[in-house]
């Protein structure tokens, strides 16, 4: 398993982040040392993936603590209004995936929970929780990827769009994930991993730790897609999400809902792998904010501009696929399938009663 992407260093207050822009060509680490390098680090993708984006806002928290600490703002009277506006800087570095709201959410809570203290001691109980939110993170995906390896069978070629492995969260991976568990558990799993354009998640990032991890990979370009499902080189599709509504409808990286539509056109099954804190039980899919990012990066490729200057480009980073088109959801708490009204509510039930 890929778990050493996203760390804090030993002995020190910093936070190293395995750069993913430049991987796979380069391994190297941009350092965060408190909540703006961290809000950078999101916003430039040099961190990415839903649960990876939550995980690294943890442990940004923690950060802009042992920062205002260490700039002697401890004994201030700002200092909780200073905190209070880094987090809320974190929480809103991308808007679509629901993890960097919740991450800082639960921060907030411990927080309140504690009130009255000092900074200091704030800082030794959010970096507590930053390690327990990135070992819970690893252990239901885990779960999950056990849970959705019995939808595989044995020869299956699963395909997938994006990054939603090790490297979107903090270790194993959701959709990957349940390759790597059938993987494990002896079947004979290989995968085409779709480019994703523009950023080239799937070319570059899941390619590369598919590989590290000795899984068969093949790239296809994105309006490969259909050529390859008629021809019957796809058994199953099996993407993450970044945030699932109420009614199953599940924003994930731009382009995921059209793989849906030829997947059912094929009778292809169609899976959402994602833990529970992806569902926002309160949002609705029409409602899901989705990001739009600099029209540069669809307009350059590798530094080099390949429109005409002057034109426009639509850079719409995630698209929403109705629940119709979704076979099932695979999650820590097991397989959810339709009617999502009825399995649906009562995963919401069941994650109710936990908090
Ligand atoms: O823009 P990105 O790279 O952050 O988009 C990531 C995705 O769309 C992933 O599929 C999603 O976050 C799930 S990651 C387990």
């Amino acid at each position: 398993m890929l778990n050493y992407h996203i760390r804090p260093e030993p002995g020190q207050k910093r936070l190293l982040l395995l750069d993913q822009r430049l991987l796979p060509g380069q391994e190297q680490y941009f350092i965060c040392r408190n909540a703006d390098d961290v809000t950078q680090a999101v916003q430039n993708m040099v961190v990415r993936g839903a649960p990876a984006i939550g995980v690294t806002a943890a442990w940004g928290c923690w950060l802009e603590a042992a920062h205002l600490e260490a700039e002697g703002l401890g004994e201030s009277r700002f200092w909780e209004q200073l905190l209070d506006e880094a987090l809320q800087k974190i929480a809103q570095a991308r808007p679509t995936a629901v993890n960097l709201a919740w991450a800082v959410e639960r921060m907030r809570k411990v927080w309140q929970k504690n009130t009255p203290l000092q900074l200091h001691a704030l800082a030794d109980i959010w970096r507590n929780e930053a390690e327990n939110i990135h070992a819970d993170d690893i252990e239901l995906n885990i779960k999950l990827g056990a849970v959705g390896a019995e939808l595989l069978t044995d020869g299956d070629t699963v395909m997938t769009h994006c990054n939603a492995g090790s490297l979107a969260t903090a270790g194993y991976g959701t959709a990957l994930g349940v390759v790597y568990a059938a993987v494990e558990s002896g079947k004979k799993i290989r995968v085409i991993a779709n480019e994703t354009r523009p950023l080239l998640q799937g070319a570059r990032l899941s390619a590369y730790e598919l590989q590290k991890s000795g899984v068969e990979v093949t790239v296809a370009c994105d309006n490969a897609c259909a050529l390859l499902m008629q021809k019957g080189l796809v058994q199953k599709v099996v993407t993450g999400a970044d945030r699932i509504a109420a009614d199953g409808d599940t924003a994930n990286k731009i382009g995921t809902h059209g793989v849906a539509i030829m997947a059912r056109h094929f009778g292809i099954p169609f899976y959402i792998a994602a833990p529970c804190s992806t569902f926002d039980f309160r949002a609705t899919g029409d409602k899901i904010p989705l990001e739009e990012r600099p029209a540069d990066e669809v307009l350059r490729f590798n530094g080099t501009q390949i429109s005409p200057a002057g034109v426009d480009a639509y850079n719409f980073a995630f698209d929403v696929t109705p629940a119709a088109l979704i076979s099932a959801f695979i999650t820590e708490r097991g397989i959810f399938k339709p009617p999502y009204g009825r399995s649906l509510n009562e995963l919401r039930h069941q994650t109710e009663d936990k908090a």
